[in-house]
């Protein structure tokens, strides 16, 4: 039996195109069949790391979900479903019909606006109210989402220009398709790369500009209990909730992952920040 209309499918999958995915290689298959939407990783993108790839997948997820309730479908999903079969992310079943919540479709409306804004926001501090919104919906088991304290900037500085010089001094480090720099300074102190990626420009902010930097912005760091796929999953269905949420909430967002997955800089970020877990993703949001 096969329950989806034409007009579902379009739904579903539209929803988990616009999720946001590392280097946006989309790492996923989605998959309606019968009553379920099964969403697979998808192999072979060998240069993402399997942490990005994994991460985007759950994003994906939250996005299949969101889709689902608003086509007003009572949904429960199984993460990591079937051990025979790694690659199977998430299976989302759907056991009935209910109305959606003005949540669910509000997030569901803010999948289309979502984007990756990687400037620096205007110098409007971001409402503790929303601050708080935006943590909440990025509670998940096995995820830790904290919000970096004004006096933590300096940390993040730190490790964000450790992990770049880092980059700088070995050449077999993959270099980031998007200068993570630019996100916080669009004015100076970034890379930029020619066709064949290979940077022409090498300046880098110091530590200090930087730190000040972070402070004016709103950032969030996520860390998963494990580096296990489940934990890594729910790291993406939290990050786009909360993603989604900002968005929701008229601001901008964009995340960084490459800094934390160059040598050492994760663990550095944990035992700086007292972090539990293992830092996955930086999500920093404003207007
Ligand atoms: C797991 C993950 C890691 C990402 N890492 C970075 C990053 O390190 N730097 C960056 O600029 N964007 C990063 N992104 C954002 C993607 O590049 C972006 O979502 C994708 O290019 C699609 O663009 P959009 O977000 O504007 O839809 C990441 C996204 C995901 C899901």
């Amino acid at each position: 039996m096969n329950s989806w209309s034409l007009s579902d499918i379009e739904v579903v999958s539209r929803a988990i195109v616009s999720a946001p995915s590392v280097h946006d290689t989309q790492p996923w298959d989605l998959r309606l069949d019968g009553t379920c939407a099964q969403i697979s990783e998808r192999r072979g993108f060998t240069d993402t790391p399997r942490a990005d790839r994994v991460i985007s997948c759950g994003a994906g997820v939250t996005n299949v979900e969101l889709a689902l309730r608003a086509l007003g479908r009572q949904i429960e999903t199984d993460l990591l479903p079937d051990p025979r079969r790694p690659e199977l992310v998430a299976t989302v079943r759907t056991v009935g019909t209910a109305s959606p919540s003005s949540t669910d479709l509000r997030l569901f409306s803010a999948m289309a606006r979502r984007r990756s804004h990687r400037e620096a926001f205007a110098d409007i501090p971001v409402p503790a109210a929303t601050v708080a919104d935006i943590v909440d919906a990025a509670e998940m088991e096995g995820v830790c989402a904290r919000l970096l304290a004004a006096d933590e900037a300096p940390a993040l500085a730190d490790v964000l220009l450790y992990s770049a010089d880092r980059v700088r001094q070995d050449p077999g480090h993959q270099r980031d398709l998007f200068p993570w720099t630019s996100h916080w300074l669009p004015q100076g102190g970034h890379e930029s790369f020619d066709t064949i990626r290979t940077v022409v420009t090498r300046g880098v902010p110091d530590s200090a500009r930087l730190a000040a930097a972070i402070e004016s912005e709103t950032v969030l760091v996520f860390a998963s209990d494990t580096q296990e796929s489940i934990d890594l999953v729910r790291t993406g269905i939290a990050v786009e909730r909360a993603w989604l949420t900002a968005v929701d909430a008229r601001l901008g967002a964009s995340v960084l992952s490459h800094p934390l997955r160059v040598d050492d800089s994760a663990p550095r970020l944990a035992n700086r920040l007292n972090l539990p877990g293992n830092p996955q993703l930086i999500l920093r949001i404003g207007y």
